[in-house]
C-alpha cells in the first residue's frame, strides 16, 4: 500500500451543491451586507445549524435567501472553486437550481447562468480547475416546478451547463411524477442524474432508474439493501455519486465502518466519491479520501480507479475527459 497522504491525491468530484458548499462566513458576510438576521441558520459556534434531513433542507434554503442576485452567485462560484482546487480537485460538477437562481424567471435565470459561468472561467484561469454545472429541480417543489426547471435548463444547455438532476426531499411523491421533466432535459442533450437511495430505500432507486433513466444516481447507497438491485446497477453500468461523509453526518449510517461504499465497489458497482454540502457536513474532499483510506484501506490505485470511473461518467466533452486524467 502506498504511504502517500491520500488527501494530497488529485480528485474528481461529481456531486456538489453550489449553495450547500457556501462557507458559513460567506453567507454571514452577505447577511451583514444586507442587514438580514438569518435566524436559526447558524449554531452557537457559527456553523450551520440543523438536526435531521428535513431541518437540513430548511436551513439550506434559508441561507439561500442572501444569495440575491447574479453577482452573489459569481462570487460564490469563485469561492467554492478556489476551495475545491485547494483540496486537490481537478474536475468538478456542481449542482445549480433555476428555482434558487431567479425563482424560475427566464430572464433572471439567463443572467445568473452568465455570472456562474464567468465565475467558473475566472476560477479556471486562477487555479486550473475545470468545472461543469448540473441544473436541478427541487423535488419537494413538485412536478410542475420540475418541468419549468427542465425547460430553463434546456435553454442554457451547452458546454458549461451539461446536466440535469433532482435533489430535495426524497420522500416527496414518486419518481414517475417527474418523468416529463427528465424527458425534456434528455431531449435537450443534457446528462441525467437524480438523487435516490439516500433517505429512501432500494425501491426509490429502482423507480428512479425505471422512470427517469439516469446514467448516474446521486447517493444510491441504500441499493445495498437489495442484492437484485445491486446486480442491476452492475449490469446497467449505473454510476453512483457517493457522499460517505454526508451520509454519516445525516445518520443514514451510524459511522464510516458501516457505510456500504466499499461493499458496493467490491460487488462491482461503479462508485465515485463526493462531498455533497461540505460545510454542512463538516467535510471536504481531502477528509473523504483520508477516511476512505483509513476505514477501508483504499490506496492510491483505488483512488485512481474511482477517478477514472468519475471522468468516464462526467458530463463533459471527450477532449476535457481525456485532458483531465
Ligand atoms: N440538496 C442539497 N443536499 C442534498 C442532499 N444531500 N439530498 C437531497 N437534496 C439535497
Ligand atoms: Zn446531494
Amino acid at each position: 500500500m502506498s504511504h502517500t497522504d491520500p488527501g494530497l491525491l488529485p480528485k474528481v468530484e461529481l456531486h456538489l451543491h453550489l449553495e450547500g458548499a457556501a462557507p458559513p462566513d460567506f453567507i454571514r458576510a452577505l447577511a451583514a451586507e444586507q442587514g438580514m438576521a438569518l435566524e436559526g441558520v447558524f449554531d452557537a459556534g457559527g456553523q450551520y445549524a440543523w438536526t435531521d434531513f428535513a431541518q437540513f433542507l430548511k436551513t439550506y434554503h434559508r441561507a439561500c435567501e442572501v444569495l440575491r442576485g447574479p453577482e452573489e452567485f459569481r462570487r460564490l462560484v469563485e469561492a467554492v472553486l478556489a476551495q475545491s482546487a485547494a483540496d486537490g480537485v481537478v474536475y468538478t460538477e456542481i449542482f445549480i437550481a433555476p428555482d434558487i437562481c431567479g425563482g424560475g424567471d427566464p430572464v433572471a435565470w439567463a443572467e445568473y447562468v452568465a455570472a456562474i459561468v464567468e465565475g467558473a472561467q475566472s476560477a479556471r484561469a486562477a487555479h486550473g480547475i475545470e468545472a461543469r454545472f448540473i441544473s436541478t429541480a427541487v423535488r419537494n417543489f413538485g412536478p410542475d416546478a420540475a418541468e419549468r426547471a427542465a425547460r430553463l435548463s434546456a435553454e442554457v444547455a451547452g458546454d458549461r451547463i451539461t446536466g440535469f438532476g433532482m435533489g430535495g426531499e426524497e420522500r416527496h411523491l414518486r419518481a414517475a411524477d417527474f418523468a416529463r421533466a427528465f424527458a425534456i432535459a434528455r431531449e435537450a442533450g443534457l446528462g441525467i442524474t437524480s438523487h435516490a437511495g439516500e433517505v429512501c430505500g432500494p425501491e426509490s432507486v429502482a423507480e428512479t432508474l425505471d422512470h427517469l433513466r439516469p446514467s448516474r444516481i446521486g447517493h444510491g447507497v441504500r441499493a445495498i439493501e437489495s442484492p437484485d438491485l445491486v446486480q442491476r446497477l452492475v449490469d446497467e453500468g449505473i454510476v453512483l455519486e457517493v457522499n460517505p461523509g454526508s451520509n454519516v453526518a445525516l445518520s443514514v449510517y451510524p459511522g464510516w465502518d458501516s457505510h456500504p461504499i466499499d461493499r458496493l465497489r467490491k460487488a462491482g458497482v461503479q462508485v465515485t466519491v463526493s462531498t455533497d454540502d461540505p460545510p454542512y457536513f463538516h467535510t471536504d474532499m481531502k477528509h473523504e479520501y483520508r477516511m476512505l483510506a483509513h476505514h477501508f484501506g483504499w490506496a492510491a490505485e483505488d483512488f485512481a480507479d474511482i477517478n477514472r470511473i468519475a471522468m468516464q461518467a462526467a458530463f463533459c466533452d471527450p477532449q476535457t475527459r481525456s485532458a483531465v486524467l
